[in-house]
């Protein structure tokens, strides 16, 4: 059973993220989604709700578990969890530059490899913060957000 984990912040879930993550979950037999949690960081939505928009989006796929990471390190979460691998999307070099030392000190932690995606070129921009900035300022983010996300866009907005 090779099982592998995608770890993020998901505040929220974009289109960028599932598609890695589907493609993720065509190289592993079980992908797990694990969101989050930094107490120096501000997050638009609670760990709850950021758990509940990612299992929304993949409630129709087969071999996706999502679930939370907690505060500690990546690398002890996917030795605890047996997983082999983490896998990241790579939208640019920048990306790269940023996942390269991280990867080498999971590696070196506990053995855990990293997997790298070159992400579809349609989603290379995407990220959470351009999503909610966009969204914030009246811009239309419905191709880049499952429609689960764009309704609690919107629902935090009219609150
Ligand atoms: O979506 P994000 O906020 O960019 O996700 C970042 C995440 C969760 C991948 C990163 O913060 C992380 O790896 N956190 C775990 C803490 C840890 O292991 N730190 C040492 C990294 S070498």
């Amino acid at each position: 059973m090779q099982r592998a984990v995608c770890p993020g912040s998901f505040d929220p879930i974009h289109n960028g993220h599932l598609e890695v993550i589907a493609r993720a979950s065509s190289l592993f037999d079980e992908v797990i989604v694990a969101v989050s949690t930094n107490y120096s960081k501000s997050y638009r939505f609670s760990l709850e709700e950021r758990l509940e928009m990612a299992r929304h989006s993949f409630s129709a796929l087969r071999g996706i578990v999502v679930e939370p990471m907690g505060q500690g390190l990546l690398a002890e979460y996917c030795h605890n969890r047996g997983a082999s691998a983490i896998v990241k999307g790579l939208r640019s070099s920048s990306d790269f530059d940023y996942e390269l030392p991280m990867a080498t000190m999971n590696r070196q932690l506990t053995g855990v490899e990293t997997v790298f995606v070159p992400g579809e070129a349609s989603y290379i921009h995407l990220s959470s913060t351009m999503i909610k900035e966009v969204f914030d300022l009246g811009g239309d983010v419905s191709r880049y957000v499952p429609g689960s996300v764009l309704k609690k866009l919107q629902a935090r907005e009219s609150a």
